[in-house]
């Protein structure tokens, strides 16, 4: 009931700006209150049964002293026992039942401790779903090429999420996934981290299947810019400087500046030493981002996968920072996921996804060509944008 409830407290506390957004604070108050209740009772009745036993013991003890006793008299009176006898069982007496009355207390102790000991065992007894194989090798350094073999994934057993991918990115090369919002694109980045280990068929890395290298050697390679970043609470240094904590102060600053972050810590009171707040929410989402890609470039990969890693930014800042993430991507194999698909027309492949399939593949203008779901998007994406500039233009008018 304890755990129960610091879990609540714990759950509301990090979510205080939704509590907020919806004025729910009597309700998570209320939500804490019962939970602590419950608390409450268990804690009484615990006790309550602790005063029972204490006084059970008690009474015990009294009634067997007070037999012992009159017995020993009873002995004097009738000449079988001296006084010294009546004085040495007393003082028996007491030497036993002064430690029996701790008994109590320590029988809860005891209990207490089989409580925790218990939820300990039950967290040792849970299994790593993902372990390095017994004879994993290290994925050796420099390129590195990536193939999806006919790949089969799901999270639950009743609900398949990718269906028979197969795709390769030769080495040093760049691939560009799009699709609408849960097709699976960030899973394919998940599996690739391996964060789940495929249902079916393979992920090979320059020919070795995923399974077979160590987890460390394989994260050691891949840079990734994810969907939602979250930060450490700390400052802006540290966080940039996560992606590689040998890195020195130039590194971190070039770093910086590649994603277009200097400006900005420049115009900080505190510059690097400027504390971003839990999870980072002192920074806008496009900041976080930016912090994102600059940890990812800080770490310097052979393979870089960029989830969606410019979509909180403005079509300015995004352009600026596009040129150094094709910096970035050259020479290095990457995945780029994108909504927006004029950021990823100059990929060497464009995989069109749809309900964890692959529907549509090829370079820019082909896929144009095919009239397809992609040149669909496109249009659609080209009239928003004509219509935003022409909004914009009314506007300046
Ligand atoms: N941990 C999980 N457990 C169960 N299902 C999950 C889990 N993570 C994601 N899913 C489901 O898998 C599907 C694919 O998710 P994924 O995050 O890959 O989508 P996506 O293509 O990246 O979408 P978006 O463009 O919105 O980011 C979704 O329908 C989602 O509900
Ligand atoms: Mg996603």
């Amino acid at each position: 009931m304890d755990s129960a409830a610091n879990t609540r407290a714990i759950d509301s506390l990090l979510n205080y700006e939704t509590v907020k957004y919806f004025n729910n604070e009597e309700y998570e108050a209320r939500r804490y209150d019962r939970q602590m209740q419950d608390w409450e009772d268990a804690a009484t009745r615990s006790q309550v049964s602790l005063s029972w036993l204490n006084l059970g013991q008690q009474v015990i003890i009294a009634l067997g002293v007070t037999a012992m006793m009159w017995r020993a008299a009873n002995g004097v009176v009738d000449g079988s026992m001296t006084i010294g006898d009546l004085v040495l069982v007393n003082a028996f007496l007491i030497q036993l039942y002064m430690p029996l009355n701790f008994l109590g207390v320590v029988y809860r102790e005891i209990r207490q401790a089989l409580a925790d000991i218990e939820r300990m065992f039950d967290l040792l007894a849970v299994n790593r779903e993902i372990a390095d194989a017994p004879n994993a090798t290290a994925l050796a350094a420099g390129a590195v090429e990536i193939r999806f073999c006919e790949v089969d994934f799901s999270y639950e057993s009743n609900r398949q999420i990718l269906q028979r991918i197969d795709f390769s990115i030769p080495a040093g090369r760049t691939l560009a996934i799009v699709g609408e919002s849960g097709s699976g694109k960030s899973t394919l980045a998940r599996l690739l981290y391996r964060f789940y280990d495929v249902s079916g068929g393979r992920i090979l890395l320059n020919g070795i299947d995923l399974r077979d290298l160590t987890q460390a050697s394989l994260r050691a390679a891949i840079g990734i810019v994810p969907q939602d970043t979250v930060l450490f609470n700390d400052t802006i240094y540290y966080n940039i400087q996560y992606g590689k904590p040998e890195a020195n102060r130039e590194q971190v600053i070039a770093a910086a500046a590649a994603a277009q972050l200097s400006g900005f810590i420049d115009l900080l009171p505190d510059g690097y030493e400027t504390r971003v707040g839990e999870r980072g929410l002192k920074l806008s989402g496009g900041e976080k981002q930016r912090v994102a890609i600059a940890r990812a470039l800080l770490k310097n990969p052979p393979v870089l996968i960029f989830d969606e890693a410019t979509s909180a930014l403005d079509s300015k800042t995004e352009k600026a920072i596009e040129t150094s993430l094709d910096n970035a991507a050259r020479g290095r194999t990457t995945l780029v996921i994108a909504h927006r698909l004029s950021t990823i027309m100059n990929a060497d492949e464009i995989l069109v996804m749809d309900a964890g399939r692959i529907v549509e593949r090829g370079s820019h203008t082909t896929l144009l060509d095919a009239a397809g779901l992609y040149a669909q998007m496109w249009a659609l994406q080209q009239l928003e944008e004509s219509g935003d500039a022409a909004a914009s233009l009314v506007t300046e008018g």
